[in-house]
């Protein structure tokens, strides 16, 4: 039996191609120990009491879970030392994380969402964790928020680790997405899907069809058209999922095609969306872009959006590019 190629024989060897110095490299294997770390906590479960609620809340204002919590200081623990960092920014934190007195400082930002879709965790469900790197400004050492206040498209490198039955690892640095599957007795993540590319057309939607009654027009006619299947104007059934960990449903789509929305609608006037633009939407953007997909929130490029604030909400459409296109055009007609 052979070893396939790891992660770090992987991102050594893009890093070789492109005259890279070793820092990125040293970054998203940092990066990477949190993730099994946090694969092993989500692994063992009740056995070592980390289920249920910290009965914290944190600056989104939901309660946190007691995971999101280690998940959050492994990522934080696991990064700060290295060096190639200037500073974190979570999701569940209020503030910037900046690099402790006693460790270098580098030249990279680091944003995550340390565990997404946490309500699934009590219940045995899929989970993950999102992350982005950036570049920090030059000159700056001790980074704020509005050094982290940078649109999609700079992304230096987008991923997410997905804990379902297998634990996986994908990721893009705009050279298109591959994906890792992490061998637990060697305790490595493998390369075991090159070159995802999500496909053009599908039919199968993913929604919290709960807020129907929310939703602006343009989103209410796509999903009804789907939903009157091949009576309808579409003249094709389809079919429909909703996981509550967006990890998962970007990894579907990643696998066999699909559209996800969590549009804008009217449930709270004071949010622009549901998710968060800088620990979700831009690096799920940035992946679904690099394997052939479309992000939008209806009405603009997700990656084009100049951030105003670190944990600002944004409506997400993404997926299938001919579906997205669809639902982008029942915006503007
Ligand atoms: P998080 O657990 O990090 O707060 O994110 C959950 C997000 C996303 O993953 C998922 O698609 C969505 O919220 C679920 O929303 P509903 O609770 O409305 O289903
Ligand atoms: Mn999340
Ligand atoms: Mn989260």
């Amino acid at each position: 039996m052979q070893l396939g190629e790891t992660i770090t024989q992987f991102i050594t060897q893009e890093q070789r191609r492109t005259g890279g110095t070793g820092d990125f490299t040293a970054v998203l294997n940092d990066t990477l120990t949190a993730c099994k770390a946090i694969a092993n906590a989500v692994n063992k479960g009740a056995l070592v009491g980390v289920l249920g609620s910290a009965e914290k809340e944190n600056v989104q204002g939901e309660t946190q879970k007691k995971l999101d919590v280690i998940s959050n200081m492994m990522m934080l623990k696991s990064n700060e030392w290295g060096g190639h960092l200037a500073g974190m920014a979570s999701e569940e934190m209020d503030d910037v994380y900046p690099i402790p007195d006693g460790y270098p400082v580098g030249k990279y930002l680091l944003v995550f969402d340390p565990l997404d879709g946490s309500s699934n965790i009590d219940v045995n469900i899929s989970v993950g964790t999102i992350f982005s790197i950036l570049r920090c400004p030059d000159g700056v050492t001790r980074p704020t928020a509005k050094d982290f206040l940078q649109p999609g498209t700079r992304q230096v490198c987008a991923g997410y680790a997905l804990y379902g039955p297998a634990t996986m690892l994908v990721m893009t640095t705009g050279q298109g997405v591959n994906g890792f599957t992490l061998d637990r007795n060697v305790g490595e993540f493998i390369l075991t899907h090159t070159n995802m590319r999500i496909p053009e057309s599908t039919r199968e939607f993913a929604i919290n069809a709960s807020n129907g009654r929310f939703w602006e027009p343009p989103v209410k006619r796509y999903i009804d058209e789907c939903l009157a299947g091949k009576d309808g104007p579409r003249k094709e059934n389809f079919n429909m999922r909703w996981v509550a960990s967006m990890v998962a449903e970007v990894h579907r789509i990643l696998t066999r095609g699909g559209i996800f929305l969590y549009p804008k609608d009217t449930k709270d006037p004071t949010k622009e969306g549901r998710l968060r633009l800088m620990y979700e939407a831009n690096p799920m953007s940035f992946i679904v872009e690099q394997a052939g997909g479309v992000s939008t929130t209806g009405r603009a490029r997700i990656l084009d959006i100049e951030p105003h604030d670190l944990h600002q909400r944004v409506p997400v459409i993404l997926g299938s590019r001919q579906e997205v296109e669809r639902v982008i055009s029942y915006h503007t007609s």
